[in-house]
């Protein structure tokens, strides 16, 4: 109670209650506004070829899925969309989950206990083995969450500091490793360095769990995420990615060694023990894919927007903490300061999501500005008018940062170069 009083009705987060979702148009108020902070990257989840495919699944199965996958619930669709889900992954299989933040935390509390949870029904490992999390410490809640229950031994090392992990895993006396990283950094927009991430994981024996909630679907030649940014692929990696954001709807799954995906579908609680997506989402998903694979002109507008404003806002003094991806984060380090241009931001009718402790560390406050396939150039430059109008706000220097870590180690990650006319060019 006495926490509660405290908490009670002083809530840091009063979020705007809206008419409209993002597209990034949206209205507040019958007012129209437009979002700088959303993830329907792609603004598939309005498109016509989504919504007609919700319909068709709403009018064959209902709206709903009120049983588990593991009894009555198993509906031959999902299994499809599994398959399609391995296929543009490059992997022989997949395992949906309900949500990107259950497939983390069902997928990273699982993985050590697999052992246990076999021993149950009887069997005996040859062998003891022992686990190990290695995580960058900017990586995603659900992450932190899902290696906690695990009860595994936890890692931090610092943010893409590649000589900081290394000399963890080298301390390290567990038979199984893992290290665990965001793919894009939800708040900080940058990538982490994959190929490194691999060496390292054949050098020490270790595993290599990507989260690319935010590169799925945006990043690489083929939407592909940050494996296809890379052009990587490894038995050693386990990919996770969530279905909410490029992709316009909800959901989240794992693409790894089959081994892998059905050893959690046997002994995962937060797959088996919980509903899965409604029928119609599983069938938007797979119209998701589709558009995806055979729309890029969707990457290629949400690509230049980013160009377009990294360019307009290298003439103001700004920081950016990472230009590389659609995530181009603006620092401002005060909460304060972080919160009063958000709002003047608002009050022109632009959007923009202010980020402040606890979602990054203390004094590391920033406009997580994400740049949208339906941006216009007028919307940019109406943003950057308003960020030129209130710059005694930033600091009076024009370098770009990062947030924190070692920039020795910062990914050698380009913006990709999708023009007008080399719609499917691979990433620079
Ligand atoms: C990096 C990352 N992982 C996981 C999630 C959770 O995904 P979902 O919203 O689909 O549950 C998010 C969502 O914010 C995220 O940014």
């Amino acid at each position: 109670m006495e926490m509660a009083n405290w908490f009670g009705w002083k809530s840091p987060h009063n979020p705007v209650v809206v008419d409209s979702l993002p597209t990034p148009k949206f209205t507040i108020n019958d007012r129209p506004h437009i979002s700088f902070s959303t993830n329907n990257y792609l603004g598939i989840a309005t498109s016509p070829r989504v919504k007609a495919a919700a319909i068709r699944g709403i009018e064959r199965y209902g709206v709903g899925n009120s049983d588990s996958r593991l009894l009555g619930g198993n509906l031959g669709l999902y299994s499809e969309v599994e398959r399609k889900l391995a296929n543009i992954n490059g992997k022989s299989h997949a395992i949906l989950f309900a949500t990107g933040y259950l497939a983390n935390i069902g997928a990273l509390s699982t993985l050590p206990r697999i052992n246990n949870i076999a021993r149950a029904f009887g069997f005996t490992a040859s062998r003891d083995y022992t686990y190990a999390y290695f995580s960058d410490e900017y990586n995603h809640i659900s992450i932190r969450e899902g290696m906690r229950l695990s009860g595994a031994r936890r890692h931090s090392y610092r943010h893409l500091d590649l000589n900081h992990l290394e000399h963890l895993l080298r301390r390290s006396t567990e038979t199984s490793k893992i290290i665990v990283t965001d793919g894009v950094f939800s708040q900080d927009g940058d990538i982490a360095p994959i190929p490194d991430l691999l060496r390292l994981a054949e050098r020490w024996n270790a595993m290599v769990y990507i989260d690319d909630a935010h590169g799925a679907g945006v990043l690489g030649e083929h939407g592909g995420g940050v494996i296809d940014h890379f052009k990587v692929d490894s038995d050693r990696l386990i990919c996770m990615a969530t279905l909410s954001k490029a992709y316009g709807s909800i959901g989240g799954f794992i693409v790894a060694n089959g081994l892998i995906t059905e050893a959690l579908r046997m002994c995962s609680a937060a797959y088996g023990f919980t509903a899965t997506l409604p029928p119609d989402q599983a069938m938007v998903i797979s119209t998701a894919i589709d558009i995806v694979a055979d729309e890029p002109e969707r990457r290629r507008r949400l690509w230049d927007n980013q160009r377009y404003f990294v360019k307009r806002m290298a003439e103001l003094d700004y920081k950016l903490v990472s230009t590389v991806t659609p995530i181009v984060p603006v620092w401002l380090g005060e909460d304060a300061k972080t919160q009063q241009l958000a709002s003047a931001i608002r009050k022109e009718g632009i959007h923009v999501d202010a980020i402040s402790f606890p979602a990054v560390p203390l004094k590391s406050g920033r406009l997580r500005i994400q740049l949208n396939a339906g941006h216009r150039h007028a919307d940019i430059d109406h943003l950057v008018d308003i960020l030129e109008r209130n710059q005694h706000l930033a600091e009076p220097t024009r370098r770009f940062v990062a947030a924190s870590g070692n920039r020795k180690h910062r990914p050698a990650a380009l913006v990709p170069s999708l023009t007008a006319a080399a719609a499917s060019q691979p990433a620079e």
